[in-house]
């Protein structure tokens, strides 16, 4: 199967980003681990990070035609502000997991509503770059 994983806005620079909040590890040591985590079930993982709202929707229609079985979303900042990737989401009906590295309930109150809760099969949050792996065990369970 065919697993996507999509990082929004600003997660271009993860480990030099407030590592207080977000922690050490770099976007592609994120990807790397999980791609051969995906590969030794014998699944095929990609990744997109964009900074741009357009990009994300395009890339998520293309993960409909192409046949993707499941996406882990990091929709960042887009999490609090995006209608129009929810929207794409619905779409593309691909089940997905929301993932976040931090706490965002225990953060500012406008980081407390997300656009992709009540449409995700499941959320993980507050958990680091660990919740990318969780939600990947999550998958591999729920893809079969
Ligand atoms: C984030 C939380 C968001 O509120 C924030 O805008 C991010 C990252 C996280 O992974 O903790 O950019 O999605």
């Amino acid at each position: 199967s065919t697993i996507l994983v999509l990082h929004g806005p600003n997660l271009n620079m993860l480990g030099t980003r407030e590592p207080g909040v977000y922690g050490h590890e770099t976007l592609a040591d994120i990807d790397d681990r999980l791609r051969s985590k995906a590969a030794d079930q014998g699944h095929h993982l990609l990744h997109l990070q964009s900074n741009a709202e357009y990009e994300l929707i395009e890339r998520i229609h293309e993960a409909r035609a192409e046949g993707v079985d499941y996406i882990l979303f990091n929709p960042a900042a887009f999490t609090h502000t995006s209608v129009a990737l929810r929207d794409a989401m619905l779409a593309s009906e691909i089940p997905f997991i929301e993932v976040h590295l931090s706490n965002v309930h225990a953060r500012e109150a406008f980081r407390h509503h997300s656009y992709f809760s009540d449409i995700a099969e499941g959320v993980i949050c507050g958990l680091g770059s660990q919740g990318y792996d969780l939600a990947l065990e999550a998958a591999f369970q729920r893809i079969q």
